[in-house]
């Protein structure tokens, strides 16, 4: 074969691969978060992220049914080990041993494409204190021990997903990074690890935490698009707050002489409910923003390689805890049952492709009774019960359902602890409050949901997660490839 036809191949195959970007060859990572009180079919999912372009995924435990279906799904895989396991797989390397047999080496033998494992989860943020603060790298050690011990040592990297708040800058400038000094020493360490052992270090960056801690932030420098009043550092001038951040860390790294450690964004992205600043408009400014980056495969000013990025997360978790903020539901990019919430482009005009195949419970729902009344003496009980045990952090100041009155409020309690409940038939019975209707009562912003119908009597699904893409593709480029040969 002639130069000429070589080039034109190489063209070809360019632009065939650049196409493939968006059909999720190359691809999207996000997080899949299985805190939910009906969690969607684990099929489902992994078709969603596939439909998607995304084509990897962490995970925050080695939770069975999500693993088993990304068997053979092209999917590749982090597994997180949750902060609770630490202190007994730091103890003993016979427990990560065990731990990587059962979590790790089985699903890997079972066609699971795991490539990191996360060694737990944030575990120096300030709120934990100390908790974490001793058996963090000695779990991380184990682990790896337990790895390569495993024959898995090459094929599987370790990481640990950090927060932010690991480094720090004196004079507020990314330029004068450096790690917290209560734990300099330790992530000295930890770092030296993983770059000896080919690991990669791992931050979670949140713009919309800056935003909602501190009511002066401006608010155009929590988004991408270059609106906000700069923040000069020497000959840098940084724009957003999620390269000022990132760019933190990098200088940290240099000051600290590991300025090529790589490093992977572990979590990033923008809650729609829950909070003021937590609405559809700004996630989808915040999500299309940084979509456009990763597709656009830019980097920061201090280091132009782009990072890998995790989104988070694909969809909503209504059973998450709320202490750090009733937003801490509604994360995803999907609502719980992957249905779209607002449009983003994935790369060449392709937009958003909602969940396939989710049954739900029966069109109806729990509402307050018309004829009872806000003045009834078991009415804010009964609001108060439906709430403790169902999510209503959409009810708040500022959330989608923050602007309705009394009697619909409490419907709106009352029709989340029906669903959440399956709609069991003693579940929408408040003291005589409730009753059932099949008008929907959602109205403006505020969506009175239908739960997923958790299909006890449901028929075993043969429903098993479609071939990878990869492998689809493959045949493709041969006989395109033999095509072009022909034609040239
Ligand atoms: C919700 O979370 C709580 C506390 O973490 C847990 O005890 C409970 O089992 C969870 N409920 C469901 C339905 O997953
Ligand atoms: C993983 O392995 C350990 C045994 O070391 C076990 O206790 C744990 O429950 C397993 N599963 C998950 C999801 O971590
Ligand atoms: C940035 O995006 C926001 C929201 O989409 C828009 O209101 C604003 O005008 C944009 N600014 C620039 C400079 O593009
Ligand atoms: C609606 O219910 C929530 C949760 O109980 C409560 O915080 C809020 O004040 C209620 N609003 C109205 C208008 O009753
Ligand atoms: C609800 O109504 C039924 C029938 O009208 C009545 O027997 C029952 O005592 C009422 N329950 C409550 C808690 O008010």
């Amino acid at each position: 074969m002639g130069k000429g036809n070589g080039y034109m191949l190489c063209l070809f195959l360019v632009f065939f691969l650049g196409e493939g970007l968006s059909k999720g060859v190359q691809g999207l990572a996000c997080n899949w978060g299985l805190q939910s009180t009906h969690p969607l079919q684990p099929s489902i999912v992994v078709k969603l992220m596939k439909d998607n372009g995304f084509n990897k995924v962490k995970l925050f435990e080695a939770d069975p049914g999500a693993l088993k279906a990304l068997a053979n799904s092209g999917i590749q895989v982090m597994v997180g080990i949750p902060n609770e396991l630490l202190a007994p797989l730091a103890s003993n390397v016979n427990n990560a041993i065990n731990y990587v047999k059962q979590n790790i080496s089985t699903y890997v033998s079972k066609g699971v494409d795991i490539r990191y494992v996360a060694v737990a989860n944030e575990p120096f943020l300030k709120t934990y204190k100390d908790t974490f603060l001793h058996t963090t790298f000695p779990a991380l050690q184990n682990i790896q021990a337990a790895l390569i011990k495993a024959g898995l040592g090459k094929q599987v990297k370790v990481t640990i997903p950090l927060n932010a708040d690991v480094y720090e800058s004196e004079s507020g400038l990314p330029s004068s990074g450096d790690f917290r000094p209560d734990i300099h020493d330790l992530m000295m360490s930890i770092i030296k690890f993983l770059s000896d052992n080919r690991g990669v270090l791992t931050i979670n960056i949140y713009p919309f935490l800056s935003l909602y801690a501190d009511p002066n932030f401006p608010v155009d420098y929590a988004f991408f698009n270059g609106s906000a009043a700069p923040v000069v550092d020497g000959s840098i001038s940084y724009t957003n707050v999620f390269d000022a951040n990132f760019d933190t860390l990098i200088s940290a790294l240099e000051k600290n002489g590991f300025g090529s450690m790589p490093v992977m964004i572990g979590e990033v992205g923008w809650p729609t409910d829950g909070d003021p600043n937590a609405n559809i408009e700004y996630a989808r400014r915040f999500n299309q923003g940084l979509l456009d980056r990763i597709i656009r495969g830019q980097g920061t000013p201090k280091r132009s390689t782009p990072p890998e990025v995790y989104l988070f997360s694909l969809i909503d978790e209504d059973n998450k805890s709320v202490q750090p903020g009733n937003f801490e539901r509604h994360w995803g990019v999907f609502y719980y049952d992957g249905a779209i919430k607002y449009q983003l482009n994935m790369g060449h005009g392709r937009g958003l492709i909602p969940a396939k195949g989710v049954k739900y419970l029966a069109r109806q729902w729990c509402v307050m009774s018309p004829g009872a009344s806000t003045s009834d003496p078991n009415f804010q009980n009964s609001i108060n019960y439906a709430c403790t045990y169902a999510d209503c952090t959409s009810l708040g100041y500022g959330s989608s359902c923050g602007n309705l009155d009394a009697k619909s409020n409490a419907s709106y309690a009352f029709n989340m602890y029906y669903q959440t409940m399956n709609q069991r038939k003693d579940s929408c019975s408040f003291s005589n409050l409730s009753t059932i209707t099949t008008v929907n009562p959602s109205r403006g912003t505020c969506r009175y949901e239908i739960m997923i119908d958790l299909g006890k009597h449901e028929r075993p699904s043969n429903h098993a997660p479609s071939a990878a893409g990869r492998k689809q593709h493959f045949p493709l480029i041969m006989a395109l490839v033999l095509v072009l040969t022909l034609i040239v």
